[in-house]
Order: C-alpha cells, then sequence, then structure tokens
C-alpha cells in the first residue's frame, strides 16, 4: 500500500505489508505469526520519519486509542493509549485543568511516539511528566514496564533511539501530573505574547493557547506543506569551543546547558549560511523557520535527504559544527 498519507512529508513509497493495530492483543498474535522475526517498523503519525525509497517489510501502525485518569494524593496519573493523538491527549489535560503538558500543544504525533525522542517545546520536555510506558518486547513476545529512569531521557534522545531501537511497541504511556501544578512560562516567545494579549496571570488554557498561535505562525501545516518539524536537532557544544565562535559571530543564538556545554539554535546557523526560505529543486527552505524542511509537493525522500546534507556541509565548512539528523531516515 502507499505511505503517502502516512508521512507528513507526503512521501509517496510503498511498503510490502501494513497492519493496524486497534488493541494491543494483537501484537502477541503478530508475534505467533512470527510477523517480527522479519523486517517491521513502527508508525505512529510519520511526522518524524523520512522514507527514501520504499519500505520492503511490515508497517506496524499504532491505532489503539483511549485516555483514563485516576487521582492520588496530589498527583494525577494520566494512561493514554500509543493511537491517541498527541495533542488530543493535550486538551483532554487542559479541559481537565491538569497541568503539565500545556507547553507541548499542537506539537504533531501520537502518544506512542513522545516519549521516543522526548518531544519537547517552550520549556518544557516529556522526561518532566513521563511517569511509566507499556511496552511489547518483539524479541521476547512479552509486555513489559519502563519507568523513567529505566528511558534515559535526555534532549531529544531516550533508549528507544539508541539500545532499543526497533525493539519495544510501546502500547501506551502514563503521565504523572501534580494537582498543583505552576505555569511554566520560562520560554521567552511565550511571555512576548502574553503581554502582547495583556495577561499577566496566565491559566494552563492561555499557556496551550498561546503555544498552539506561536506554532501556528512560525512552523508550517504538514497538512497543506509536507515537513516533518526540525529536520536537525541544535548541537551542543563544548563552551570552550563556543567561545572561540563567539568571538567571530557575536550575535550566534546559545543557550547554557551546563557548566561545560553550550546549546546553539541550529536555525540561526543554517540561517546565516543563507539557507532560509531557498529552494533546492522540489524542496524548500521553510521561510519562517531554517530548522523546517518542507516537500514543494513532488520531491522524493532522497531529494530532501540531499538538500539535508547540502545543508550539513555549508554549516560545517562556515561553523566547524556537523549538525545532526532529528528526523528519522528510512
Ligand atoms: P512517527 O513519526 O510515526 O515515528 C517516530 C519514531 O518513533 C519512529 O522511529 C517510530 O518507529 C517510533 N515510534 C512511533 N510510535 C511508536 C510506538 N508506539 N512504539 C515504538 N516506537 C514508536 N517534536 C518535538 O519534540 N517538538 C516539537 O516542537 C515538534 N514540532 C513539530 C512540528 C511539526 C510541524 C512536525 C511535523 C513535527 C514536529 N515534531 C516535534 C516532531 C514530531 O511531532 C514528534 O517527533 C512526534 O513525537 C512524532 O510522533 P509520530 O506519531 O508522528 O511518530
Ligand atoms: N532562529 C533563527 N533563524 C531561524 C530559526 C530560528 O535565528 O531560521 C533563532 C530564533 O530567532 C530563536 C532561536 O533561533 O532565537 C530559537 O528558535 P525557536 O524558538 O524557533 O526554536 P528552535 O530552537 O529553532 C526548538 C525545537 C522545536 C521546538 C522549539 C520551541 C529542536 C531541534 N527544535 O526549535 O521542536 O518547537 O524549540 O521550543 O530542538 C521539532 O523538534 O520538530 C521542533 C519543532
Amino acid at each position: 500500500i502507499s505511505l503517502k498519507t502516512y508521512n507528513t512529508f507526503g512521501i509517496e513509497v510503498f511498503c510490502q505489508d501494513f497492519i493496524n493495530i486497534v488493541d494491543e492483543s494483537q501484537l502477541p498474535i503478530l508475534f505467533k505469526e512470527r510477523k517480527f522475526s522479519s523486517k517491521f517498523f513502527v508508525l505512529g503519525s510519520g511526522s518524524n520519519v523520512l522514507f527514501t525509497r520504499d519500505y520492503d517489510g511490515l508497517i506496524v501502525r499504532m491505532g489503539n486509542k483511549g485516555i483514563t485518569h485516576f487521582i492520588d494524593g496530589n498527583f494525577i496519573y494520566i494512561t493514554a493509549k500509543a493511537g491517541e493523538i498527541w495533542n488530543d491527549f493535550v486538551w483532554y489535560c487542559v479541559e481537565h485543568g491538569f497541568g503539565g503538558v500545556e507547553n507541548l500543544a499542537l506539537i504533531p504525533g501520537t502518544v506512542g511516539a513522545s516519549p521516543i525522542q522526548n518531544i519537547g517545546a517552550y520549556g518544557t520536555e516529556l522526561m518532566d511528566v513521563f511517569y511509566s510506558c507499556r511496552a511489547f518486547d518483539t524479541i521476547v513476545g512479552k509486555f513489559t514496564t519502563f519507568h523513567n529512569r529505566d528511558c534515559i531521557f535526555t534532549y531529544r534522545d531516550s533508549i528507544f533511539k539508541s539500545k532499543y531501537k526497533g525493539r519495544f511497541i510501546i502500547t501506551s504511556v502514563t503521565y504523572k501530573l501534580h494537582l498543583h501544578h505552576s505555569i511554566n512560562t520560562s520560554y521567552g516567545a511565550i511571555n512576548t505574547e502574553l503581554q502582547k494579549r495583556g495577561i499577566s496571570s496566565p491559566t494552563i488554557k492561555d499557556i496551550a493557547e498561546v503555544v498552539s498561535y506561536i506554532r501556528v505562525e512560525k512552523l508550517p501545516d504538514p497538512s497543506t506543506i509536507g515537513n516533518a518539524g526540525s529536520f536537525f536537532k541544535n548541537p551542543i557544544i563544548p563552551t570552550k569551543v563556543f567561545d572561540e565562535l563567539q568571538k567571530m559571530y557575536p550575535d550566534i543564538i546559545f543557550y547554557t546547558v551546563d557548566e561545560n556545554h553550550v546549546k546553539l539554535a541550529a536555525g540561526w546557523l543554517i540561517e546565516a549560511c543563507g539557507w532560509k526560505g531557498k529552494i533546492d529543486g522540489n524542496v524548500a527552505i521553510w521561510k519562517n523557520q531554517a530548522l523546517v524542511i518542507t516537500n514543494l509537493g513532488n520531491a522524493s525522500g532522497s531529494d530532501i535527504y540531499i538538500t539535508s546534507s547540502r545543508i550539513m556541509n555549508d554549516v560545517y565548512k562556515k561553523f566547524g559544527i556537523m549538525l545532526e539528523r532529528e528526523v528519522n531516515i528510512l
């Protein structure tokens, strides 16, 4: 079947076999049928993948739904099935008055994918609210639970992208939120927008709305313009290397990570190389955000991959920094 509507880049590729999971009980059956003994790939909304060729294996698409919660003391435990749309989950929390994920409003994709790269935006990361997840081990054929510390979350990374890459199928995620939540307006862009709106003591809902507004302004809507959000990670470099760079480029945008590390805004580096808004055949760099690569309509996955390599080369030549792709390449 065609995967064109199953990836937000809108790339037309075909897969050999496809199964939609609506209940986790399908997984042990597939295991018995030895479906996981040959090539397979787990897909949520396809908003962080780039298909560069047809997929000669089984696509396991997570479509199981349901959200439940219970309150215990000062905490709310909310469990959402993997196929739930992340933003629907965020609004479930907002409507119930549960704070903690409002800064992550409007991130595309599914609940099941949220721990994979420890999604983050506007001052919050998934690891701040992740309690545990239930996952099917495709090697052993059994369900298991991962707690927060087991996942080794760091910036845009987890154990599911490293040691356990491609092994576990996450079927549900439990989040732990505080009943007495304090609003997080640490990200500059949120403050600016709140001020514009004359909001001095924002509610959880205000934050979700402001974040959604900022995102729509900055990022292309994948339903009309094919993209996968930031194509690259923001590079983390040693402070010593940064000090030298800053001497040459005093305007360079950075965030202090710890005593010895600095995170750079890759968008700034790419823009400084002249790529912002640039068209490269069937591919364009988004005019409002140089970290986002878009499909002009007829791009193939390799067109996009080639453009990303050109950007990496230019950034390396100018700054000596090798960008790392955030998007999962297939
Ligand atoms: P997919 O793209 O389908 O899969 C991504 C990876 O997760 C793949 O390796 C896949 O195998 C694996 N996977 C998916 N589901 C499961 C599962 N149930 N079990 C095991 N493995 C699984 N990301 C951010 O962090 N912050 C942002 O602000 C952000 N903004 C974005 C803006 C736009 C416009 C777009 C298009 C993307 C953005 N992203 C952002 C990236 C993307 O939204 C996230 O990575 C999201 O979590 C991907 O979810 P998905 O369901 O589409 O995953
Ligand atoms: N900037 C530029 N030029 C650009 C883009 C950005 O100079 O073309 C500058 C901005 O002016 C700003 C700084 O870079 O000073 C940061 O920009 P922005 O706030 O847009 O965030 P980002 O660092 O580019 C990251 C995440 C996004 C997330 C936002 C908000 C990564 C790789 N990207 O982008 O996540 O939504 O912060 O928190 O960490 C994603 O992962 O797909 C994604 C969209």
